[in-house]
């Protein structure tokens, strides 16, 4: 038997919290699904009339929030509110790494977690299921527990941990036809009561066989694993796109020739100027930690190097533009075409872009951006944010554009920081036109068609060719 829920909360309506609980009120049309957050201009505009003015970009997250909110799907900052009537409450808030104390650099934060925990606690006056959806390291679920017993009005809570796996700009696919949907719950009755009560929730449009029950701490681990080896991934194919360019051998073939033995397969193996996105490093920061906190040295040093070579890979694309250069870039104007971590999304968390330009502002060239998801207040920010020099000087050295043939008119380098589609279809010859010659186009995603753009003129460097 298990409880039948008809009313959730979740607390975070960032780029999880957000998308998923648009898609369970979607597809549950019977449940009454809150979504609240302390921020105000982000409920603001999940609310705005216009679906496509809502805070996550996401291809086809509009239509879901046009479907659902006013039925069944409804934004909020009354969060006591939204706890005291649930059944089931999600926290969905960030756990980003920690700045400060004990861990800083390498532990998640988990004070947002706690804030939680603490404010469910004093709210609450029915029983509740509490679902771990941040990412978080493994055993948080004590804490939570032990929180909520402890500061709680007497009432039963049961803590379970679902864990979300949606890449950005393909979120609703993911969240529509998931690979597997995790859910750990505590091995006794009524742990086993709210887990299934939590199942029958996705079973409404997720086949049974794809949703994995597990033990929390199984659950909690697993999260911080699968990104774990899709990070390593990446960083194993991106150090041999360094191989690749000393040897004649080509990263696109190799990756195709081991893509296609079925143990290996072809997903997640294009080189790159590096991974970028707000939980790659971040958990596996978290998961050094973690290892290193129960000494276990080695495991913790294999796991690092993965986030070793990815700065790496950052860090020589900018050297290779300055190097190709003639060793300077003072002075000169270099494009840089996308500035999201990765195409259809507006998110820019720890993207590489935002590195590669910072170590090349450093060498005071003038870095125009264009970026077709991306805010001039967003891009300023992002590099305000690493304090490598004054606000004025980066407003001085960056400029933004709203268009690529404007943003790299003049310029003496183009570099491709984010595979955006489109990108693919420009009019590549009057770009050439337009710029310094000779024109050089760094491709760090390895986008576009590198025997045309040499055919046309451009000096071309792809990673990994
Ligand atoms: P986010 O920063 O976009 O959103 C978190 C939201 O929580 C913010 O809007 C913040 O205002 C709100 N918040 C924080 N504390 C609060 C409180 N006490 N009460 C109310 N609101 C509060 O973060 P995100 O990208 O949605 O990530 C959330 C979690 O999901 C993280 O643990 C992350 O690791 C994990 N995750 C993220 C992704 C992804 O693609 N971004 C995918 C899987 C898992
Ligand atoms: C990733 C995981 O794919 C999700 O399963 C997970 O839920 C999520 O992290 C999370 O926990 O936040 P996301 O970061 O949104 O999702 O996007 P990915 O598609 O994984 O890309 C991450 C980064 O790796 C991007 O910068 C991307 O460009 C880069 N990447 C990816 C490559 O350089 N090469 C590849 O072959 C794949």
């Amino acid at each position: 038997m298990s409880k039948k829920i008809t009313k959730i909360c979740c607390i975070g309506a960032g780029y999880v919290g957000g998308p998923t609980m648009s898609v369970i009120a979607q597809k549950c049309p019977n449940i009454k699904v809150t979504v609240v957050d302390l921020n105000q201009a982000r409920i603001d505009a999940w609310n705005d009339p216009d679906t496509n003015n809502i805070p996550v970009y996401e291809p086809g997250l509009p239509e879901v929030v046009a479907e659902a909110r006013g039925r069944n799907l409804f934004f909020s900052t009354k969060v006591d509110e939204a706890i005291a009537e649930a059944e089931m409450i999600f926290i969905s808030v960030n756990t980003p790494t920690k700045t400060y104390g004990t861990g800083k650099g390498m532990a998640a934060d988990l004070k947002y977690i706690e804030l939680c925990a603490r404010q469910i606690a004093r709210v609450s006056t029915t029983d509740k299921i509490i679902v771990e959806k941040s990412t978080l390291p493994v055993r948080t679920a004590e804490a939570v527990k032990s929180i909520l017993q402890n500061t709680g009005n007497g009432v039963q809570f049961q803590i379970l941990s679902n864990p979300e796996f949606l890449a950005e700009g393909t979120a609703i696919e993911d969240l529509h036809a998931p690979d597997r949907i995790l859910i750990g719950g505590d091995p006794t009755e009524e742990g086993q009561e709210a887990l299934n009560a939590l199942v029958d929730v996705y079973a409404n449009w997720v086949p049974r066989e794809r949703i994995l029950t597990t033990n929390l701490w199984s659950s909690e681990l697993s999260k911080l694993t699968a990104n774990a080896f899709l990070a390593q991934r990446v960083s194993s194919i991106n150090a041999l796109s360094e191989l690749c360019e000393h040897t004649g051998a080509d990263i696109s073939e190799v990756a195709r020739s081991i893509g296609t033995d079925s143990r290996i397969g072809p997903k997640f193996l294009n080189a790159s100027v590096g991974f970028g996105g707000s939980c790659f490093q971040k958990d596996i920061l978290n998961l050094v930690y973690i290892a290193r906190s129960y000494g276990l040295q080695q495991v913790a040093d294999y796991w690092e190097q993965v986030i070793i070579m990815n700065d790496h890979q950052k860090r020589r694309f900018g050297n290779k533009i300055i190097k190709t250069l003639y060793n300077t870039v003072s002075g000169k104007k270099i494009a840089f075409l996308g500035w999201a971590f990765k195409k259809d999304t507006n998110d820019t968390r720890e993207s590489p872009a935002i590195f590669v330009a910072d170590d090349l502002l450093n060498e005071e060239a003038n870095v125009s951006v264009y970026d077709p998801k991306v805010s001039e207040k967003q891009i300023l920010g992002d590099l305000n944010y690493l304090h490598t020099r004054t606000e004025s000087k980066n407003s001085e050295l960056i400029t933004i554009f709203d268009n690529a043939y404007d943003c790299c008119k003049g310029a003496h380098a183009i570099a491709i920081m984010t595979e955006w589609d489109e990108f693919k279809t420009y009019d590549w010859e009057k770009i050439y036109t337009n710029m310094t010659k000779p024109a050089f186009v760094f491709d760090g995603r390895n986008v576009v068609d590198r025997k045309k753009l040499l055919e046309i003129g451009f000096k071309v460097y792809t990673i990994g060719k």
